[in-house]
């Protein structure tokens, strides 16, 4: 399992290592909807002890900083941090640190938060029980877990060509899970779900295949099997194509879960 772990690490690292600066400022990232709905949703106040997982750029954390006693942005990809650091030193934070963190095995001791939150991030993680389970033991009793990530519905075939097709965008890609499984894990791991609502974004199939660095041969097989997929896949991802179909003038549509989940007291 700790091997596992790490060779799944080292392709998170060289994946967003590489790609550090583009995710930072990314318009899904930085100003994507669910960023403010999640920040609405949690009610912080300034005497809140926040962490965030899988932080990015930094996001979540650089939101929730002007509200809260202290935001910790944690990562497992150090060039995270560091753009992280500088984002927060350009907007004149002082209330945020970054810590080198893996999701699965977080280095803070039980019942720290009162608050944790995680974005658009667990679809790269190999064992989201595992991360359920080491927020649920991280946060205090009656802390609040705020979650955001891409979905997959529970149609099998749907499931299998997103999580497939993203995985040949983005190698580091682990498995978008459905709203249902992630509902089991919370309640499996003491949490009461207490809100959840769907979110869809638009995708520039260039700008996504951008932030990732895609080769050219590798841009031209996802584009095709897009274009080729079946109606249920297209009612998923509502591709719209141009005429004729090519990258630039393409997009297509995800879905996000946001979710807000109280560990029991
Ligand atoms: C899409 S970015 C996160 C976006 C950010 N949370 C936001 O809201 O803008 C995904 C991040 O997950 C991190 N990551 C992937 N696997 C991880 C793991 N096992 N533990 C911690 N961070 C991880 C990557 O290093 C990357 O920075």
């Amino acid at each position: 399992m700790i091997e596992e772990t790490n060779e799944n690490l080292d392709v998170v690292r060289a994946q967003f290592g590489a790609n550090a600066e583009a995710y930072g400022t990314s318009a899904v990232h930085a100003r994507g909807a669910s960023l403010g709905r999640l920040v609405e949703l949690l009610h912080l106040n300034e005497t809140l002890k926040v962490l965030d997982i899988a932080t990015g750029g930094g996001s979540v954390a650089l939101a929730c900083a002007p509200h809260v006693s202290t935001v910790v942005a944690s990562d497992a990809t150090p060039e995270m941090l560091e753009v992280v650091t500088r984002r927060a030193h350009d907007d004149g934070v002082t209330n945020l640190q970054v810590e080198l963190a893996d999701a699965h095995d977080l280095p803070f001791g039980d019942d720290t938060w009162d608050v944790a939150t995680c974005r658009i991030a667990p679809h790269h993680f190999h064992s989201p029980d595992r991360f359920v389970a080491e927020v649920a033991r991280t946060l205090r009793p009656g802390g609040l877990f705020g979650l955001v990530d891409n979905v997959v519905p529970n149609d099998v075939n749907v499931a299998a060509f997103a999580n497939e097709w993203e995985r040949k965008r983005d190698p580091s890609h682990a498995r978008c899970l459905s709203v249902d499984e992630w509902l089991g894990l919370l309640v499996a791991n003491g949490f009461d779900v207490e809100h959840r609502e769907l979110m869809s974004k638009e995708m520039g199939f260039s700008w996504w295949c951008d932030n990732m660095s895609v080769a050219g041969e590798t841009r031209v097989e996802l584009l095709d099997e897009l274009h080729a997929a079946g109606e249920q896949i297209h009612a998923f991802l509502r591709p719209q194509f141009g005429e004729p179909v090519e990258q630039d003038t393409t997009v297509f549509h995800l879905t996000e879960v946001v979710l807000v989940a109280r560990k029991s007291d």
